[in-house]
């Protein structure tokens, strides 16, 4: 039995569905995978919660479901502590970082998975800034280009929360030349460009995906396309290898999307997406783009559903690969961070 110390950064949506979903499958765990997670330390926006005998999970997650933050832990909280010196200062194997992300700096998430590597820690993430932002660093710091000497870095749950967007391209089709990738990532537009097939206009559909939590007060990230873009940047540098910026992609949203586009592309069993894509362009490179698209009814996507995600990879020699994701919200993602775990230590 292997006994993992962890380090968990956020205690949000994320943070906390992992927690909550653990208690449920500690015998699963042990008995299938022979590890079992302690956490040493946690932390939120109010500060810390260290104790190297292992904090009770069950504690955390009551305190988190109050809205309190787990500086309130009696006992092992402490109030305004830093994560960063958490990380630096607490001995642990694995940090799993789940705190908000900032693609313009990467932090807090970048300085928080530095500390981890200096230390020797393996990372498992579910924020995007410091991959959007930094992902050569990370990489070089990491076990990513291939040396299994360096700390581990995984982060499936970062690119379309249960999809296994991440782990076919650079796991399941390893060896093969990937020749193009198409995907839907962005949850906010799918369930809008749902709605507006069913009858909404734009405005309807954004003011419905507000009421019922699914579109952000401002929207701007999802309905211009830049979170997508942020997730396809994620998989032109960790998958195809092909260090990108975003300047260099083409990024449309569904701001200008009208009920007849909607209805023209349904035309005939087809449907209109938010198209990730990365092709072979002119410079011998990928070109990478995020567009509304019509694709046919004979397309994977033509009938993806209110909350699906999806991806299809075409590779020279395992040639077309497919995953759809039913959604499951913050479980998804927390699940995704489990796997990853699973990954890192299970026998
Ligand atoms: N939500 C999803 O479905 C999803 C899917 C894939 C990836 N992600 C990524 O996962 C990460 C977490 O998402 P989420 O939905 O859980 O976010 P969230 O609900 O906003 O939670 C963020 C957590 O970080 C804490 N925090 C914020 N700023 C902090 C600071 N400066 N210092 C210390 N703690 C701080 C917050 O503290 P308090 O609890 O005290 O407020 C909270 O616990 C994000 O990077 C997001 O992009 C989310």
């Amino acid at each position: 039995m292997k006994t993992i110390r962890c380090l968990l950064t956020g205690l949000g949506n994320i943070g906390r569905t992992f927690l909550e979903i653990l208690p449920a499958r500690e015998a699963r765990l042990r008995e299938q995978y022979g590890v079992e997670l302690k956490f040493v330390g946690v932390g939120d926006s109010s500060g810390t919660a260290i104790s190297p005998d292992g904090l009770d999970i069950a504690a955390i997650v009551a305190l988190k479901n109050e809205r309190r933050g787990v500086a309130n832990l009696p006992g092992v909280g402490r109030p305004g502590g830093n994560l960063l010196e958490m990380v630096e200062t607490t001995d642990a194997d694995l940090l799993l970082e789940a705190t908000p992300t900032d693609i313009e700096t990467g932090q807090p998430g970048l300085d928080l998975v530095r500390a981890a590597f200096r230390r020797g820690m393996n990372v498992v993430m579910a924020s995007k800034g410091a991959l959007v932002t930094a992902f050569d660093e990370l990489a070089a710091s990491s076990d990513w280009n291939g040396d299994r000497t360096k700390p581990a870095l995984r982060f499936s749950g970062a690119v379309a929360s249960a999809l296994p967007s991440v782990n076919i391209g650079w796991r399941d089709l390893a060896g093969g030349e990937i020749k193009s990738i198409e995907a839907v990532l962005n949850g906010t537009t799918q369930v809008m460009l749902t709605m507006m097939r069913e009858g909404k206009t734009y405005d309807e559909a954004l003011a419905e995906a507000q009421r019922i939590g699914v579109a952000e007060p401002d929207p701007t990230l999802d309905v211009e396309g830049w979170d997508a873009a942020n997730k396809l940047l994620i998989l032109a540098n960790a998958v195809l290898r092909q260090p990108t910026k975003l300047s260099e992609m083409s990024v449309t949203g569904i701001t200008g999307v009208t009920v007849a586009d909607i209805e023209a592309a349904s035309a005939n069993g087809g449907a209109l997406i938010l198209l990730c894509k990365a092709e072979p362009g002119p410079d011998g490179r990928f070109a990478l783009s995020v567009a509304p698209t019509a694709v046919p009814a004979e397309h994977p996507f033509s009938r993806l559903g209110r909350k699906e995600s999806g991806i299809v990879y075409e590779s020279d020699i395992f040639g077309r690969m497919v995953a759809l994701n039913l959604g499951q919200g913050p479980t998804g993602t927390a699940a995704a961070m489990l796997r990853d775990t699973l990954s890192l230590y299970g026998k």
